[in-house]
């Protein structure tokens, strides 16, 4: 990290367009791997792996103000310049806001399981996820997943399986062992993490 850089007054993107893909550069001083959360809550995850990996840069998705405050409030107490925190939907984003090949990790951790069968179709990781994270990783990078859901759970493993580009590894002991906001009340009523990671495939 760039040690003259001071910390910015907020962390939360302001948007000047949302019409345009973003300038990574204008998030963060340094030039350096990134890694994006997709519903990223109250955010105690993503604060901490920032905190942890000062050599990469943190993209944390949240379309709720009152959560994504949180998050903004920790990274700039810890004086964090590798986070930036962007309000929006997470579709739009995958598809119309981050540059291609920008990323280096997509971290998906409990997202809204939808269980009503009328409802499923909201989910997130369903078949046409897989393409949007190959539009936006680059050659060789991982989607990390979680959820309490099992059957949600089965999906996500469906559809990755599906996709020819994407292999399943272990999830890194250092990153499983960090949990979330929800996983930590999951886990506290003695409902297991199911978690995955799948790597794209390099160039
Ligand atoms: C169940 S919470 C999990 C939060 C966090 N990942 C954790 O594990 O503690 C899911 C979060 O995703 C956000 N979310 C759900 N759908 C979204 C969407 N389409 N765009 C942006 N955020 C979304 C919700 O507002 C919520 O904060």
């Amino acid at each position: 990290m760039d040690s003259a850089s001071s910390p910015p007054s907020s962390l939360l993107h302001e948007f000047r367009t949302i019409l345009q893909p973003l300038t990574l550069a204008e998030h963060f001083p340094t030039v350096q791997p990134l890694e994006v959360e997709l519903g990223a809550g109250d955010g105690s995850f993503i604060v901490e792996w920032a905190r942890r990996n000062p050599d990469r840069n943190f993209l944390a998705v949240e379309r709720l103000l009152g959560r994504i405050r949180k998050p903004d409030k920790r990274g700039r107490r810890l004086g964090l310049t590798n986070l930036s925190l962007v309000r929006i939907e997470i579709g739009y984003f995958l598809e119309y806001l981050l540059p291609p090949a920008s990323a280096a990790a997509i971290h998906v951790y409990f997202p809204d399981p939808w269980p009503k069968v009328k409802h499923r179709h909201y989910r997130l990781i369903n078949e046409r996820f897989p393409a949007l994270a190959r539009r936006v990783l680059q050659p060789g990078g991982v989607v990390h997943l979680r959820t309490d859901h099992v059957e949600y759970f089965e999906q996500m493993q469906t559809v990755f399986r599906a996709d020819a580009a994407f292999t399943e590894e272990p999830t890194p002991a250092d990153l499983a062992a960090l949990t979330t906001d929800f996983e930590r009340e999951f886990n506290a009523q003695g409902i297991p993490t199911n978690r995955a990671s799948w790597r794209m495939r390099g160039a």
